[in-house]
């Protein structure tokens, strides 16, 4: 039974204020997580509660947050069975009582969900994607690598946020790291060649000063190529423009380029990198709030390319269902805290999985050193994580989790590559 829950105010990877809690049973086994938090959000996501006290993190502060987890949370689970994931995070979602758990803070809620995965896997002595996924857990999955960073994320003119690397020719994750890491060197000195400078962004991508998507895609196509290997076989790119950031009034408004595409525009320069690029998964490649286009993409480009639902999704079980019966998106992008509860967020991947969507299990832009999503991924078995690049240690973390598991899993676990 949990006999303790704590909160208290860290620090994210972009120096902003976020909730990390303990969670301690009464055998002395303490899960403790931290929760992450987005640059470029979906309209639809639970709400992470901050302060918005001017005076203090210039309003970021996550002093009400941790409050409620200390407080009214506290008094809610203590007493209650850990194993007991659903009940846990069903009373904390009464409590709160909300439709979007801003009264007590998806960043609140969050925190002690996982933290309570966590301390019930110490108690059964096993690992947490054991604990979460049973025996059959031994599925390490393809990670898309984010080496060049635009968008919200950088303060380059980039309109597309993200460009991946995944390393399908491994055989195992190790190798796919390593490989990610030699073409991520590479991409360095030419980006530095070319004379942009190779400051990385907020998810440890390059943030290189160039305007446009196929720039910086032949960068990608170049770095994979001089490292070596060959693209669309030990290497495909993918790509997450973050389409809801610049779609305005009906057209995708392309700051950075200097021009505006309508909806089919758009989708005709989508499906014209596909054909010159080795592409195979776009992540919100049309506007949260645009479902003819994205039921327009989906019809002529589903059959070949992965078509992620993130913003349009929100981890949201509802939403998920919204796009299987209305034929959009193929894949989902998954990320706790969109949703704000581990067992919501096991719903949302099951459902996927039932109805034949892919699974891409997801950080946010501002990280924490907290590596559970990397356990998740091989607990679900989805075959997919997007977790940055080769830089920075929120980032790289996740990537030295798996590493680790992939190593404790030993013969029994199987690289998801190749496919
Ligand atoms: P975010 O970006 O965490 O800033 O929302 C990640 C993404 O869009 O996938
Ligand atoms: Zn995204």
């Amino acid at each position: 039974a949990i006999s303790r829950v704590w909160a208290r105010q860290i620090l994210d990877s972009r120096g902003n204020p976020t909730v990390e809690a303990d969670v301690v049973l009464a055998d002395g086994s303490t899960g403790r997580a931290a929760v992450p938090s987005g640059a470029s959000t979906g309209a639809n996501e639970a709400v992470e509660l901050r302060d918005g006290d001017r005076a203090r993190f210039h309003g970021k502060g996550v002093s009400r947050a941790v409050a409620a987890v200390n407080g009214e949370i506290a008094d809610a689970v203590l007493g209650l069975d850990a194993e007991d994931q659903a009940l846990i995070d069903e009373t904390m979602i009464a409590l709160d009582g909300s439709k979007d758990k801003g009264r007590l803070g998806a960043n609140a809620i969050l925190a002690v969900s996982l933290a309570t995965a966590k301390a019930a896997a110490l108690a059964h002595r096993q690992p947490l994607y054991r604990y979460v996924g049973g025996v059959g857990a031994r599925l390490l999955p393809v990670p898309m690598m984010n080496i060049i960073n635009g968008g919200a994320h950088a303060d380059n003119p980039l309109d597309f946020q993200e460009f991946m690397i995944a390393p399908v020719g491994a055989q195992t994750f190790a190798e796919a790291v390593r490989m990610g890491t030699e073409v991520f060197h590479t991409l360095k000195a030419s980006l530095a060649a070319a004379g942009h400078n190779t400051n990385v962004g907020d998810e440890g991508g390059f943030a290189p000063n160039v305007t446009d998507a196929d720039e910086a895609l032949r960068f990608v196509l170049r770095a994979i190529e001089d490292t070596g290997y060959q693209p669309g076989v030990d290497m495909l790119i993918c790509l997450d423009p973050a389409s809801s950031e610049f779609f305005h009034a009906g057209v995708y408004d392309y700051v950075g380029e200097g021009r505006q595409r309508t909806v089919d525009e758009h989708i005709d320069y989508l499906l014209d990198l596909v054909s010159r690029y080795p592409i195979s998964s776009i992540e919100d490649p049309m506007a949260e709030d645009d479902i003819a286009g994205w039921k327009r993409l989906t019809a002529v480009a589903g059959e070949r390319v992965q078509l992620v639902g993130d913003d349009v999704f929100c981890t949201d079980v509802d939403r998920l269902r919204d796009g299987i019966d209305g034929g959009y998106a193929n894949a989902i992008l998954v990320k706790v805290n969109q949703i704000g509860t581990l067992t919501e967020t096991l719903a949302t991947v099951d459902a996927a999985h039932k109805a034949g969507y892919r699974v891409v299990m997801s950080h946010r832009s501002g990280e924490t050193e907290d590596t559970t999503i990397a356990d998740l991924a091989v607990a679900v078995g989805c075959g997919q994580i997007k977790t940055g690049s080769l830089s920075r240690s929120d980032r790289t973390a996740k990537y030295n989790q798996l590493i680790r598991i992939e190593e404790e899993l030993g013969e029994r676990g199987s690289y998801a590559g190749g496919r």
